[in-house]
C-alpha cells in the first residue's frame, strides 16, 4: 500500500514537472519577476494566451516551411532556436530549453524578438491582442 502511495506521489511529481500551465495571476508574477514590463504586461499575457495557453512544454504542429514553435511564446525554431543540442541561432539556445518550467530562458529570448520586430513578431498577439486584452487587475 504505502509502495503504492510513493509511485502515484512520484507519477504526480513527473507529471507536474513535465508540463506546467499557469494560471492568468501566475503568468503575471512570472513576468513580472522577469522583468516585463507593466505598461505592456496585458498584451504579454494575451500573446501567452493565444500561443501556449499559458503552457510552458508545447512544441507546435509544423509550419507550412516545416518549421515549429517552441514553449510559452511559440518561438520558431528557423530563427531564434536550435534543433540540436548544441545552441545556437540568433537567440544562442537549444529550442528543447525553451520547453522549461523555469522561465528565463525563454523570456529572454521573448524579450530579444520583441525588441527587433515588436509584438507583430506573433500572429496570436496580431490577430487577437489588438482590440481586447486580458483584465490582470486582480493579479
Ligand atoms: C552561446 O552560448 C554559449 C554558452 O551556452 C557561449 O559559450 C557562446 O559564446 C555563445 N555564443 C554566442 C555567439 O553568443
Amino acid at each position: 500500500m504505502l509502495r503504492i502511495v510513493v509511485l502515484v506521489l512520484l507519477l504526480n511529481l513527473f507529471i507536474q514537472s513535465e508540463c506546467k500551465q499557469f494560471t492568468r495571476c501566475g503568468l503575471v508574477y512570472e513576468l513580472r519577476r522577469q522583468g516585463f514590463p507593466e505598461a505592456k504586461m496585458r498584451d504579454w499575457v494575451c500573446l501567452v494566451e493565444k500561443e501556449s495557453q499559458r503552457t510552458t512544454n508545447i512544441v507546435s504542429k509544423p509550419n507550412k516551411d516545416g518549421s515549429r514553435d517552441y514553449g510559452l511564446f511559440q518561438i520558431n525554431d528557423k530563427y531564434w532556436c536550435s534543433k540540436t543540442s548544441t545552441p545556437g541561432k540568433d537567440c544562442n539556445i537549444t529550442c528543447r530549453s525553451l520547453l522549461s518550467n523555469d522561465i528565463t530562458v525563454a523570456s529572454t529570448c521573448a524579450k530579444k524578438i520583441f525588441k527587433r520586430h515588436g509584438f507583430r513578431a506573433w500572429y496570436g498577439w496580431l490577430n487577437h491582442c489588438q482590440t481586447n486584452l486580458p483584465d490582470i487587475s486582480n493579479c
